[in-house]
């Protein structure tokens, strides 16, 4: 999900450093705007290089060419579209009576208007200006309109006095952008060990087996889970995906290298999510040299790669494993059969001879087949709707197993 954080000019605007760091714990692709009071007090390049994004800065700036200005313009209303909140931290009284107002003079205030998503302001600035009438009626104002207001802590203040003025920390900053988004923090106190991507099987040092596999799925489900509140590791295949940042990430390449890191933090995980495509068979041998175009045929001997997931088998013990199931015909068969064989409480199965599904691309069709009996196919969903769907269905094979035990005492 998308956050446009917009920093105004404050002391406290330091502080909006830390709080990027948190939001991309909780997997939030941040991107941030600086009003021109802020950059008197933090530089762009701060927030560039932690979000990996250009710093949008006041629009129209003063000597901007006019092929700039419509740029700008154009711009906002691509931002406005694009981000899921509008975040203003911190927010000073001067932003607060703009927005309620709806004076539209630099990107932030235009952003405001333009977007439809949900906004969050923290206010910060000095005890009698957050206690003024007129900042008290802008911020009853705001909220009449849906904005949500994180009201600012009390405490010494940068201006020497102590009172009401204090940017709120950031949990409940925090708390604020998941009510507004209405997130679940379901998966607080879990950690989950997802495998994505493919893997690469060398047979010489220029030439590897692999498979179609883009990570993207996997991908969602790591991101999906740290939203609602899990700690997760993502061991990964390559991929051209970015790591998603706040998650352990462990790169591998073959099946051997991607069963140590699963069995290196297996420990530690309460849930097992295995979204990788991982070669069945690789070469018995690896040459050391690139082998040479010469011979009029050329067989290549094959073994079988370890099986990762029925590996898991002996330290299973109260972890929920949801396993795949990468099909092209009989696709309820295979994965009934998966789940008798394999040591999983979901088999998670998808039809990858559709343009739709599976391989490569953003959207899979799946079918649920539970341990508990249960079958459920679903429409066709992003990825990410589909990693929510898993994760809920996590959940509810977890109570329910834990509701059983409980019945047997
Ligand atoms: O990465 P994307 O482009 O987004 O594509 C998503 C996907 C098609 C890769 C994904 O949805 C998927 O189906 N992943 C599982 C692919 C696969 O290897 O399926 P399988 O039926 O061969 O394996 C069954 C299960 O055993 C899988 O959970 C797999 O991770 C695991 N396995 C397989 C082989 C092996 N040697 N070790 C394993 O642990």
């Amino acid at each position: 999900m998308r956050i446009a954080l917009g920093v105004t000019g404050g002391v406290a605007a330091y502080k909006a450093a830390e709080l990027v760091r948190r939001l991309q714990q909780e997997a939030f692709d941040v991107e941030v705007l600086m009003t021109r009071g802020a950059e008197e007090f933090v530089r762009p390049l701060t927030f560039a290089a932690l979000t990996g994004h250009k710093v949008i800065g006041a629009m129209f700036a003063e000597g901007s060419s006019r092929q700039a200005n419509v740029e700008s313009a154009i711009e906002h209303i691509a931002v406005a579209q694009r981000i899921d909140l509008l975040l203003v931290a911190p927010a000073t009284a001067d932003v607060l009576a703009k927005f309620a107002a709806g004076i539209a003079d630099d990107f932030l205030t235009t952003l405001y208007l333009a977007t439809k998503a949900p906004v969050v302001v923290a206010p910060a600035m000095n005890v009698n200006m957050w206690e003024h009438r007129a900042t008290q009626e802008n911020v009853a104002r705001l909220r009449s309109r849906g904005v949500c207001v994180v009201a600012p802590d009390e405490g010494y203040l940068a201006c020497g006095m102590t009172g009401a003025g204090r940017l709120a920390g950031h949990d409940a900053i925090l708390q604020a952008v998941r009510e507004a988004l209405d997130l679940r923090r379901d998966l607080s106190g879990e950690t989950v060990l997802v495998t994505a991507g493919p893997t690469c099987e060398d047979i010489d040092p220029v030439r590897f087996l692999t498979n179609r596999s883009s990570g993207r799925m996997g991908y969602a489900v790591a991101e999906a889970a740290m939203s609602r509140g899990a700690e997760v590791v993502l061991v990964s295949g390559p991929t051209a995906l970015a790591p998603p940042p706040g998650l352990t990430f462990v790169p591998v390449r073959s099946a051997e290298q991607m069963r140590r890191a699963v069995n290196a933090h297996l420990d530690s995980a309460t849930i097992v999510i295995m979204a990788a495509a991982v070669a069945d068979y690789r070469p018995t041998l690896r040459h050391p040299h690139k082998v040479k175009r010469g011979a009029p045929s050329l067989t290549l001997e094959l073994e079988l790669s370890p099986d990762i997931l029925a590996e898991i088998g002996p330290r299973k013990e109260d972890r929920v494993v949801v396993g795949f199931a990468a099909e092209t015909e009989r696709l309820a068969d295979h994965a009934r059969r998966k789940l008798k064989a394999k040591p999983v409480d979901l088999v998670v199965a998808n039809d990858v001879s559709r343009c739709d599904a599976g391989f490569d691309v953003d959207t899979n069709v799946v079918t649920f087949f539970s341990r508990d009996g249960s079958e459920t196919e679903l429409p066709r969903l992003t990825k990410r709707e589909v990693a929510e769907r898993i994760l809920d269905e996590v959940l509810r094979l977890k109570s329910r197993t834990a509701h059983e035990r409980k019945n047997a005492r």
